[in-house]
């Protein structure tokens, strides 16, 4: 297939601020036209002005909120009229909540499954035939180590992350040598401005002590992205912990992070 876009442009969800701005700096300074997209136009314009001024790239911003389900299609069609060809996809705005699950609302619940799964499944629904079609792409889905064991307190961000987990996998198996690397990039605590919405702590009480920088995840998922790794974990203690977890019994394990969460909640 042909594509006469002339801008070889990376989309990335979350742009504005923490693992996503990273991510697209880095792919600025590979050469991709960052299309940056989060719901807040002010931020994604000075991160558009940013990276234009420090790398020789294009950029464009979209805003929208992923949480609703008309956004990523209102995001294609976008591209579809503009000069950009996506061939790198970042899936990676996402959002966080703690709490017993029978005291959070429905509405919180509903918004974060969405933005946390479905519109990364359905950008990929979007933009991987285009980079079938071409041949060449690649895709960044950031997960969590939260995706490696349940998570009581935060039940929902756990599944939602396991299910970004396993989809990315498979996805890598079914379009394994077709020119596409899909890489599941799966941080444990980062240096970000994170909202685990609930009764967490702010960050600057939070986890920041055992806390990566977000430069550094995102370097590490983009090298593994470019290298053919699948799964991505920074932190050379952090990668070995879902190795551990697997020789634990489950339960302890659960009960385990039960005990983390009801701690931070405190
Ligand atoms: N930080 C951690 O400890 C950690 C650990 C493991 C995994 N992760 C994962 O890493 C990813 C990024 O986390 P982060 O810590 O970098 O987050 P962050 O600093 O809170 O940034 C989140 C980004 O997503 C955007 N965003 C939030 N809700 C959105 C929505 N409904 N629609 C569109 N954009 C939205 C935000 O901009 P607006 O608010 O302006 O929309 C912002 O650009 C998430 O998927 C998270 O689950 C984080």
């Amino acid at each position: 297939m042909t594509d006469t876009k002339e801008l070889k442009g990376v989309l990335v969800t979350g742009a504005s601020r923490g693992i996503g701005y990273e991510l697209a700096r880095l792919a600025a300074d590979d050469g991709y036209n960052p299309v940056l997209v989060s719901r807040t136009e002010e931020d994604l314009l000075e991160v558009k002005d940013i990276l234009e001024e420090e790398f020789d790239v294009q950029g464009k911003i979209i805003t929208g909120d992923l949480s609703e389900p008309d956004t990523p299609d209102r995001i294609f069609k976008e591209i579809e009229n503009s000069n950009y060809r996506i061939d790198l996809l970042v899936n990676n705005a996402g959002r966080g909540q703690m709490g017993e699950f029978t005291e959070t609302d429905w509405e919180t619940d509903r918004e974060m499954m969405h933005l946390n799964m479905d519109a990364v499944i359905h950008l990929t629904k979007l933009f991987l035939p285009g980079m079938k079609g071409r041949g060449e792409g690649g895709i960044i889905n950031v997960s969590s180590l939260a995706a490696f064991q349940p998570g009581p307190l935060m039940a929902l961000y756990h599944a939602s992350k396991a299910f970004v987990q396993s989809f990315s996998e498979s996805l890598a198996e079914e379009i394994e040598n077709q020119g596409i690397n899909v890489t599941a990039l799966s941080p444990g605590p980062v240096d970000t401005g994170f909202l685990i919405k609930g009764n967490s702590p702010p960050p600057e009480e939070s986890d920041r002590s055992i806390s990566l920088d977000p430069e550094y995840v995102a370097e590490a998922g983009y090298r593994g992205l470019k290298a053919g790794k699948r799964i991505v974990i920074p932190g050379k203690l952090t990668s070995i912990a879902p190795q551990l977890i697997r020789f634990l019994p489950r339960k302890l394990v659960t009960k385990f992070v039960k005990k983390l969460n009801d701690y931070r909640l405190e």
